[in-house]
């Protein structure tokens, strides 16, 4: 017994136009080879390893330890990819499931089967197949009259009646690890492509009288592969799609499902709603009866229960329940929104913790600040938190009042209960129920205008004059 799991992922994959490797473009905010990961991990493997060429440091490191690393020096072909894992194999385990790094939606269910059918017809291997629409570029699946396996033929080899042909390999198998072995060694590049064909195994297999197996995958979708960003985004749909159904069978009310775009790692509460352009992201938790969106971007963000974001943004942070955020608010990180607070329109809070029942209704800017419970904060008001050189903090006691357009130079403290009248400008603290004007006097000259009228008037006399 024992099971091992071989991940190609060596070529760059020119038709990205990348300067990144295909395998790290990310499909609903994770790498793909972390996808393919991810679902070996449920299988419990006892080995895998990832064969790695281009770019083989990007590809290592985001891979981690989660794998073995294998590198595959030039990239010659499926058979040779395979053939430079061999090294690492570890020959205990008499299976082998081999699958690639670029088709990220495949289920952990989906192998398991797979791999059952190999060791159930002590198969020297078992093929993942689909019956396709469109079977265009992929190895068609030849079988003999009575149904049975033959060999697969890739289409640059293919005769025009094989071409017809709709059942093609998915490129993911499961061998017989000692008979792979065996056959690995045989693989020659004659064909059109000059290429060491994997799929030449199973041609070997069947020639020497051992079973090849093929299990028809029940979901079409989930042998997506990405070759270029036109698939790329094709498969983000679908997982998109899928993510998407998952919270709606959860209770959550997605109005437009494809604008509406929600991370693998994000938790929903019952009877909340999304509205169209609602972006959650990392390790974002929102609570029952929300209503979050439309156009508002949530990364890595607590919401509690009874929370309204409208048209905002919120990174690295905390917002309480039964709060009212936007629209057009962006909240930053280390934020923390009491419950029931309201964060309205043009405002921006940053690494501030806001306490319960607080307005800040409109444009201003909270940054480094504490401010207490049931504090007006008004129109225009701004933390003058930064010196140029440090940030300061920023103290506002519970039930104070801080008018419109004030400038609260930090660091300074503003006590419960206090009173800061609008335009001041705050330099030094204020007590508790202490009240503060800083502003400069008005000045008022009642008959001003109508005397410069007169004058200006006399001016332009005597210029007609001259
Ligand atoms: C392969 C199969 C084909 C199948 C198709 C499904 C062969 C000969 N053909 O074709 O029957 O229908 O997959 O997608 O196997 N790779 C390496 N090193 C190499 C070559 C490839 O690591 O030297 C990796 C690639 O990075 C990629 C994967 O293997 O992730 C598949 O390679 P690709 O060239 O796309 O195979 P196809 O020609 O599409
Ligand atoms: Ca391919």
């Amino acid at each position: 017994m024992g099971r091992s799991a071989i991940v190609l992922a060596a070529g760059l994959g020119t038709r990205m136009k990348s300067k990144r490797h295909k395998v790290l473009h990310e499909v609903c905010g994770k790498p793909m080879i972390l996808h393919i990961l991810d679902e070996l991990e449920k299988l419990r493997l006892d080995q895998v390893i990832v064969v790695v060429g281009q770019q083989r440091e990007a590809v290592a490191a985001v891979v981690g330890t989660r794998a073995e690393i294998a590198v595959q020096e030039q990239q010659l072909g499926t058979g040779h990819a395979v053939q430079a894992a061999v090294g690492k194999l570890d020959t205990h385990n008499d299976t082998t499931v081999v699958l690639y790094g670029d088709a990220p939606l495949i289920r952990a269910e989906t192998l398991e089967t797979l791999l059952s059918a190999r060791e159930q017809h002590a198969a020297s291997a078992a093929v993942l197949t689909a019956n396709v629409q469109n079977p265009t570029g992929l190895g068609r699946v030849i079988l003999d009259p009575e149904g049975r396996f033959v060999r697969i033929v890739e289409e640059k080899d293919a005769t025009p009646e094989e071409r017809a042909i709709h059942r093609i390999n998915t490129g993911i198998y499961a061998f017989a690890t000692a008979d792979l072995l065996e056959a690995l060694p045989q693989l020659r590049p004659n064909n059109a492509q000059g290429e060491y064909y994997l799929t030449d195994t199973l041609a070997f297999f069947n020639e020497k009288g051992g079973t090849v197996c093929t299990v028809d995958v029940a979901d079409e979708r989930e042998i997506a592969s990405v070759n270029d960003r036109a698939q790329l985004a094709a498969v983000e749909a679908i997982l998109r799609a899928q993510i998407c159904e998952r919270w709606a069978k959860e209770g959550v009310t997605i109005v437009n499902p494809e604008h509406t775009y929600i991370g693998l790692d994000v938790t929903i509460g019952r009877d909340t709603v999304l509205l169209p352009g609602t972006i959650l992201e990392g390790r974002t938790t929102i609570g029952e009866d929300c209503v979050i969106g439309p156009n508002t971007q949530l990364t890595n963000v607590q919401v509690a229960d009874g929370v309204t974001v409208q048209q905002s943004v919120a990174l690295d942070c905390e917002i309480g329940p039964a709060a009212k955020v936007g629209p057009f608010a962006y909240i930053r990180p280390g934020s923390q929104i009491g419950e029931r607070v309201k964060i309205g329109d043009f405002v921006e809070v940053k690494n501030s913790r806001i306490g319960a029942g607080t307005k800040v209704s409109h444009l201003a800017y909270v940054g480094d600040a504490d401010v207490g419970r049931d504090v007006n904060v008004g129109c225009g008001v701004i933390t003058v938190n930064y010196d140029g050189e440090r940030k300061h903090r920023t103290v506002i006691g519970d039930g104070s009042f801080v008018g419109s357009n004030v400038n609260l130079i930090a660091p300074v403290e503003i006590g419960n209960g206090a009173y800061v009248c609008a335009g001041s400008t705050i330099t030094d603290n204020v007590p508790a129920d202490g009240f503060a004007i800083g502003r400069s006097r008005q000045v008022t000259k009642a008959d001003y205008v109508q005397a410069w009228k007169q004058r200006k008037a006399e001016n332009a006399g005597e210029g007609s004059r001259s």
